[in-house]
């Protein structure tokens, strides 16, 4: 005999909300649903439609992605309230994702690991960490092979050996070019860099060279085989771009989820951390940004933006407010490092802009 379950059983059986449910079944996209009074019904073999909107992997097929690299700024603590917006429109559907001041990636692993994007575009402004995204897609067994070597001998060696060791990377990271054939060793050296610096910072002088001193880390993993290896699978249908946000122009259209993460505006006189690269991100380039939010608005794309909320600091500084009024602008709590050195961590708020 043929059985039934209601909308709310079957949302919790297929993991999906039981708005959807309903929707579905009013799409007569569920063979044998029927509404009974005001309820939906399903019957209890109904297969889990395939849902035309973004699609998630089932949860025990996702693989759970990793940035490779710690990133000043990563976003990993908004990873949930960015991701309700990705499906706070049942109806919408995001076919393609952008992320083009990508950084580490924490937003974008996440999604990656998620959900099931026809393209994805990603890009940044720092050509090292743009070369790393590159390397792992195209040469992921040779940079392993690298860091393992690296690994291999710095792990052992006592506090002179690694520093030794840890500045003379520093300086051939620095001495030698980026070009096709060292694209690899040059991916290897930022690699161990950021994992054995101070704090995971990148910073670099006027001259663009790395500057961060040796961290103390104990056992840092300067090899994590497998995350690189699935990183490398998932990159496979990412268009990797090096170089300015708007450079993303063509990407985006109305199907498209956009992310913007920009370098803080400062939080104090002490917290600024702006320089990924040599130049610097001022109010005059937030202002620029802003024009660019705007313009992909314009096209139909759902576009989202966080930044550090200048609140914390003065409560009457509407810097953000005035540059996206009309937007919806949301004010979260996330803990961060509150002054230069990032050793001393406090909760603050930050702000998420979106349309
Ligand atoms: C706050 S970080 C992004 C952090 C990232 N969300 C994460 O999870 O690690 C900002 C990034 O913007 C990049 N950037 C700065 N100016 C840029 C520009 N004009 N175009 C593209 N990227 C830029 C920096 O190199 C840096 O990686």
């Amino acid at each position: 005999m043929l059985s039934f379950i209601s909308a709310k059983e079957a949302a919790e059986k297929w993991d999906i909300s039981q708005r959807r449910v309903d929707i579905l079944c009013s799409e007569k996209r569920i063979a044998g649903a029927m509404m009974v009074g005001n309820m939906w019904i399903i019957p209890s073999n109904a297969d889990k439609p395939i849902d035309k909107r973004t699609i998630r992997y089932e949860k025990d097929k996702a693989v759970q992605l990793k940035p490779f690299v710690k990133w000043v700024g990563g976003k990993s603590q908004l990873v949930e309230e960015l991701e309700k917006l990705l499906n706070e429109n049942e109806e919408t559907i995001y076919s393609k994702y952008c992320e083009p001041m990508v950084g580490g990636g924490a937003l974008f692993f996440d999604m990656l690991s998620k959900y099931k994007f026809e393209q994805l575009y990603i890009g940044d402004s720092n050509s090292e960490l743009i070369n790393t995204y590159d390397v792992i897609k195209n040469n992921v067994e040779s940079l392993i092979f690298r860091l393992n070597e690296m690994q291999m001998l710095y792990l052992p060696m006592d506090d002179n050996g690694r520093k030794y060791f840890y500045y003379s990377i520093r300086d051939k990271f620095n001495s030698i070019k980026l070009s096709k054939e060292t694209s690899t060793e040059k991916a290897s050296y930022f690699i161990f860099l950021n994992k054995t610096c101070f704090n995971g910072l990148y910073r670099v002088n006027r001259k663009g060279q790395f500057n961060v001193p040796m961290g103390a880390y104990k056992n840092p993993t300067i090899c994590d085989e497998d995350n690189l290896r699935n990183v490398h699978k998932a990159l496979q249908n990412v268009t990797i771009v090096c170089g300015d946000y708007n450079l993303s122009k063509d990407f985006v259209d109305k199907n498209t989820f956009v992310y913007f993460d920009p370098p803080y505006r400062p939080i104090s006189d002490t917290s600024g951390f702006t320089s990924y690269n040599s130049g610097s991100f001022d109010d005059n380039e937030q202002i620029r940004l802003a024009e660019y939010f705007k313009q992909l608005c314009c096209v139909g794309a759902k576009v989202v933006l966080s930044n550090s909320d200048p609140k914390n600091v003065n409560p009457d500084d509407n810097f953000f407010d005035d540059l996206y009024q009309g937007y919806n602008i949301r004010r979260v709590e996330a803990v961060r490092a509150i002054n230069s050195n990032g050793d001393s961590r406090g909760k603050i708020k930050e702000l998420i802009i979106h349309n």
